[in-house]
């Protein structure tokens, strides 16, 4: 395939790597402020049009502007952008009503995925059991820039989905008794890791813990890079899991 990368920071050159180890070829780097080589400073339809796909790590401000281009396009794009839950729904309209092609997700880590199906599992066995509570916490490098984590919260949406008991997602500090609907999902941000999450499952006399530790930004590049391969031929808006459903699928 020929990609174009939109963002050249930390993750567009993990995927980059990714990408050529696979046996693709990089045929633009899109970013504004990257100064390495070969590297462009804007997106226009021109570059698109030579692509079989777009995979974007960049920041959330230029989404819409990305998005009405890849739908304009009609170039496939995997977006791994964190931070535009709330412009959601607009684009996957936009995408759907240019007969577009995008697949979207705040985690493209195989590894993340298991913890997420665990996640789903444990929350939904312990649903009759009131003793035993759940929390969420994360820690990221000092360089993100938003907190919670993405993937904290889809950690969060496993839970409300399969254990009735909790109903809200807390993600303040708190001067009072966390409610026993309120589940607790907290960041801690310092130092270089690339993402570490944990769901708690805490009784009276014993602990769970279900914990994804990425070594590196590798997991979630080569992620990224095999979606890409998914999507091609496909039409309409994605999310993650659909590639990863079908890839668990064809695994077991
Ligand atoms: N979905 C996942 O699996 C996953 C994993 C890691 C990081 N992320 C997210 O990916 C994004 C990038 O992470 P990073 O660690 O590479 O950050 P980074 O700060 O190292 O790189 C982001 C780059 O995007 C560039 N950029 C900003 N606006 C742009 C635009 N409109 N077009 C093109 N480039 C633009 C910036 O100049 C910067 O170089 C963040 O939103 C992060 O939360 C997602």
């Amino acid at each position: 395939m020929k990609i174009i990368l939109v963002g050249y920071g930390r993750m567009g050159k993990a995927v980059e790597d990714a990408a050529l180890q696979r046996g693709h070829s990089i045929t633009a780097k899109v970013d504004p402020a990257a100064e390495d080589a070969g590297v462009v400073k804007t997106l226009t339809p021109d570059l698109l049009k030579n692509a079989d796909a777009v995979i974007e790590f960049a920041l959330p401000q230029g989404i819409e502007t990305n998005a009405e281009l890849y739908a304009k396009t009609g170039v496939p794009a995997v977006i791994g952008t964190t931070g535009w839950d709330d412009r959601r729904k607009a684009i996957a309209d936009l995408v759907t009503r240019s007969n577009g092609t995008a697949l979207w997700g705040n985690n493209f880590s195989v590894g993340a995925h298991l913890l997420f199906k665990l996640t789903a599992e444990i929350s939904r066995l312990t649903e009759k059991l009131p003793d035993y509570d759940i929390m969420i916490h994360e820690f990221h490098h000092k360089m993100k820039k938003d907190s919670p984590s993405g993937t904290a919260l889809t950690l969060a949406e496993k839970v409300l989905e399969n254990n009735r008991r909790k109903t809200v997602i807390q993600t303040q500090t708190l001067d009072r008794a966390i409610k026993p609907e309120e589940l607790h999902v907290v960041g801690i941000r310092g130092g270089f890791l690339p993402g570490t999450h944990t769901v708690t499952v805490d009784g009276p006399c014993d602990t769970v813990e279900l914990t994804h530790t990425a070594r590196s930004r590798d997991g979630f590049a080569l992620g990224a890079v095999m979606a890409a391969e998914w999507l091609i031929g496909k039409k309409g808006f994605f999310r993650v899991e659909d590639f990863i459903d079908d890839l668990f699928k064809k695994e077991l």
